[in-house]
């Protein structure tokens, strides 16, 4: 039984083949040949913080695959009123086949994996959002072709969907810049330890221009993420040089693509032009979560 509470805890062949799968799946289903290998099973979704992609996503692809789902907010369990995770985990445990979660910290996912006796899939915490960096990456696939022949820049906070890209770049091997503010760089025990096994430069500048000088993918995500809303306005101010717009692709190749997991603060961290314009594969990479999903909910419950 695995868990995937980060990006490390997949090896490379086995992201390799679910991104395979994945690309597979949607070329397979959207001819309309039928693929439900998931009927009879269950999979539970506790959610803390909001989400339009990653719930409906996670949902629409198990329908599709032939499996059902409950939806849970906090305050749907019995976790509201101070009943531990260790025992919830096990009690859903005896009633789904797998439990997406999404939460404020990473010690959650970890204690519901501890506990749980099915698969627990991180659908994003404070440091980790797995799941959003592999369909992204899915995405350079499908408009790049491999990955480790390019140079992906990112730019802005050093957060949480920063991190499983990490994660991801030292799995695939491929070269990663990411330009953050001073005190808005990635975690150093992540850093550390994709460091450690990355065979491509993974390298943190504060120019947003030398990150995204050369590269084939500018990736970019909100200043401020769920949980920080009272940082928003100090934020503003201090990632404004990092706005990804028109100036700063100009330093990028010129068939770059823009990727944003959204949702997107139009006129912070990319403006509209860039946002809708040609280079933008943003609604690929929003409808590509699904596909991933679907790879991975096989995978797991097979
Ligand atoms: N990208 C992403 O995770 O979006 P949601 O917050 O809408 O799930
Ligand atoms: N970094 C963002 C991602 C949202 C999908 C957040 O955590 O709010």
């Amino acid at each position: 039984m695995r868990h995937v509470r980060r990006v490390l805890d997949l090896s490379r062949e086995e992201i390799l083949h679910l991104l395979s799968r994945a690309l597979e799946l949607k070329k397979r289903m959207k001819s309309g040949i039928p693929h439900r290998p998931l009927v009879g099973r269950v999979m539970a979704l506790i959610f803390e913080k909001p989400s339009t992609r990653t719930r409906v996503s996670f949902e629409a692809g198990m329908q599709r695959l032939g499996g059902t789902t409950i939806f849970l907010s906090r305050n749907d369990l019995q976790l509201a009123r101070g009943e531990p995770l260790s025992d919830t985990a096990r009690v859903l445990s005896r009633y789904v086949h797998a439990i997406v979660v999404r939460t404020f910290g990473q010690e959650v996912v970890e204690e519901l994996a501890r506990y749980a006796e099915v698969p627990v899939i991180n659908g994003l915490s404070d440091k980790h959002h797995p799941c959003q960096a592999m369909s992204d990456v899915m995405t350079v696939i499908e408009k790049k072709g491999d990955i480790r022949h390019l140079k992906v820049a990112w730019v802005g906070d050093g957060n949480n969907v920063a991190h499983s890209w990490m994660e991801m770049a030292a799995r695939l091997g491929f070269e990663l810049w990411l330009a953050c503010p001073e005190g808005y760089d990635p975690d150093p025990d992540i850093l550390n330890e994709v460091l450690k096994i990355a065979e491509k430069p993974i390298r943190i500048v504060r120019d947003p221009q030398k990150a995204v000088k050369d590269a084939d993918v500018i990736n970019t995500d909100v200043w401020a993420s769920m949980g920080q809303e009272e940082e928003a306005e100090e934020r503003r101010r201090i990632f404004a040089p990092y706005q990804v717009n028109a100036e700063l692709l100009r330093h990028a190749k010129p068939d770059a693509i823009v990727l944003h997991c959204l949702p997107a603060h139009r006129g912070e961290e990319i403006t509209e032009e860039v946002l809708e314009g040609p280079q933008s594969v943003v609604w690929d990479q929003a409808e590509n979560k699904m596909w991933l999903h679907m790879a991975l909910l096989e995978w797991l419950l097979r």
